[in-house]
């Protein structure tokens, strides 16, 4: 068996890391990709610590001087290029990215979102779930468009939303599902199974018709 050329990949974060974590412990088993760098617009999100502690280059593009949304994406795309990714993967980087920046990305820029898109876009996804009464809920992987957590499903993962749930307990629940899918569709991708060809993605070189989902509410592992 020939070795399988590793997909660079830079991996942008906000806060606890936890889906980057995912994709570290998959890239130190068989997923055929490296990450080249963790980029984080926060100093203190603890998804730094877990890519040093794995030997990952970190840095820190605080948004906070920049004069407006365009200024800080065309520092974020320098800063991603000079690490020449062949996939950028959003984990939980908490920006509304400008359309010059999913333009220069497009086809090779994935986001985890904690809804079943296109349920619950933006913030407080759980929360609102569990006002609505839902009685399931998840996450979706997928490609980044110009619209809001709008672009084409490549994955989504289900969890019953339980009795007594509160956000902290739906949230861990669907979080714990998130470490599958995500390190999954970067596996398809890195695989060569997954492009995008305009806005619709294709898995084995078909356009597919739809998301593909796994169902964990029968699933004796759910949280
Ligand atoms: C995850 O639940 C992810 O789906 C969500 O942020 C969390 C990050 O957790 N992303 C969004 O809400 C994007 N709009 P992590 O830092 O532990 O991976």
């Amino acid at each position: 068996m020939t070795a399988q050329k590793k997909l660079p990949l830079v991996v942008l974060i906000s806060g606890s890391g936890s889906n980057l974590q995912a994709i570290i412990d998959a890239t130190a088993g068989d997923l055929p990709a490296e990450i080249r760098a963790v980029i984080s617009n926060r100093e203190d999100a603890y998804g730094l610590e877990r890519a040093r502690k794995a030997g990952i280059e970190t840095r820190v593009l605080d948004h906070r001087p920049f004069p407006d949304r365009e200024a800080y994406d065309r520092a974020l795309m320098n800063l991603i290029d000079g690490f020449q990714p062949g996939l950028v993967i959003l984990a939980g980087f908490m920006r509304i990215l400008s359309p010059g920046f999913v333009r220069h990305y497009h086809g090779r820029l994935l986001n985890i979102h904690p809804s079943l898109l296109p349920r619950y876009r933006g913030l407080h996804t759980h929360r609102r779930v569990l006002e609505a009464g839902d009685t399931v809920h998840g996450a979706s992987v997928h490609f980044v468009t110009e619209e809001l957590d709008g672009g084409p499903v490549v994955l989504q993962a289900r969890v019953p939303v339980k009795a007594g749930d509160d956000e902290q307990t739906l949230a861990a629940r669907v979080l714990a599902r998130e470490h599958i899918i995500y390190p999954q569709v970067v596996r398809w991708f890195a695989e060569g199974r997954l492009s995008m060809h305009g806005d619709r993605p294709h898995m084995d070189g078909k356009p597919m018709a739809g998301p593909l989902v796994i169902d964990y509410r029968q699933d004796p592992g759910t949280l």
